[in-house]
């Protein structure tokens, strides 16, 4: 058995940790042979709560786990953390204006950046979850120079996988045999889930389909899906966010094995001009333990237009956060 690693979950005690958690403990993550110390952070108010996600884990007996380590102080949570998945954030309070939300969440970012700098593993990797995730990640990165920027990423792979299902279900295949889909951009309403380079069962998807399936249907039913699952389920998605967390960070981990996935990086030296200071969602590749952007990829006009939009709305978003780093 290797020695255990050290991962660090937030908003331990919410709904998508409460399968997040579990998934992690059952080396669903990071193999079945390697053990996890858990260390838990949530909020004073929800260390009451989180008291029962520990019985249960405990009454759960996996043997992968090899601590847990429950707090609601960033510095001991993020103590020599090899993963960090940042899935606590502040929700939309009723009359927020986004601008109040990038900034709620900006005193949470910049205080756990400043955390996994000073007390985490430098060779940290980070997943940041919770909303605004994109901008969360930049603030993150802005507030922690100690760590690399390139192990700070965002999550968009619930958007890729959500994008998978949807083709499957209209050419008729099943999902995992649908390959090089992107999401590019926003973890947001202007998220371009792009098909053009898509295959499934091997065949070009974007022939397959009519236009108007396309633009009409498919790019609004991924980017509206988050809003769909809350007005079936009177609740935000959480087992399927778990389980995007978990692809994200194993694929990273352990390699994608050659497949396309979707993850928000930080957009410094990107090869296809997008803004450098942005965490921007590409079409990747990861291998020993690091990703790489797909390079050389044609876009047509429709999608320029697409991809812009949604680098426009991380500009705005990087605007309204612009003050905290002057
Ligand atoms: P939730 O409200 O059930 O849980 C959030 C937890 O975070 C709460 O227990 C809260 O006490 C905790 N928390 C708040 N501030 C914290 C802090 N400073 N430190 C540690 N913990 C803190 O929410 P849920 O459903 O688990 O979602 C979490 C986030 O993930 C939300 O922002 C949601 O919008 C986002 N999300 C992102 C997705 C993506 O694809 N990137 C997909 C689905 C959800």
């Amino acid at each position: 058995m290797k020695a255990p690693v050290r991962v660090a979950v937030t908003g331990a005690a919410g709904q998508i940790s409460y399968s997040l958690i579990f998934r992690i403990a059952s080396g669903s993550m990071l193999g079945p042979d390697q053990p996890v110390i858990l260390q838990l952070l949530e909020i004073p108010p929800a260390m009451n709560a989180l008291q029962g996600v520990l019985m249960e884990l405990k009454d759960c007996a996996f043997p992968l786990v090899a601590g847990v380590i429950p707090s609601d102080d960033p510095n001991v949570a993020f103590k020599d953390a090899d993963f960090a998945l940042l899935v606590g954030s502040r929700p939309r309070g009723p009359g927020m204006e986004r601008s109040d939300l990038l900034k709620a969440n900006g005193a949470i970012f910049t205080v756990q950046g400043k955390a996994l700098s000073d007390h985490a593993n430098p060779d940290c990797r980070v997943l940041v979850v919770g909303n605004p995730a994109n901008t969360n990640a930049l603030i993150l990165l802005k507030s922690a120079p100690k760590l690399n920027p390139r192990h700070i990423t965002s999550m968009t792979r619930l958007d890729h996988n959500r994008s998978m299902a949807q083709i499957a279900d209209k050419v008729g295949c099943h999902s995992s045999d649908v390959e090089q889909v992107v999401v590019w951009g926003n973890h947001s309403s202007t998220q371009y889930p792009d098909i053009s380079y898509a295959t499934a069962a091997g065949k070009p998807v974007r022939t397959a389909v009519a236009d108007d399936w396309y633009k009409n249907d498919f790019i609004p039913t991924v980017q509206k899906r988050g809003a769909a699952i809350i007005k079936a389920r009177g609740a935000s998605s959480a087992a399927s966010a778990a389980n995007a967390a978990v692809e994200h960070m194993r694929d990273w981990a352990l390699g994608s094995k050659g497949q396309w996935v979707s993850m928000g990086v930080y957009s410094k030296g990107n090869p296809y001009g997008i803004d450098e200071d942005l965490m921007f969602s590409f079409p990747i590749t990861c291998e020993h333990g690091e990703w790489q952007i797909v390079g050389g990829l044609d876009r047509d006009a429709f999608s320029m237009d697409m991809i812009k939009k949604t680098e426009q709305e991380l500009q705005a978003e990087r605007e309204a956060i612009a003050d905290m780093f002057k």
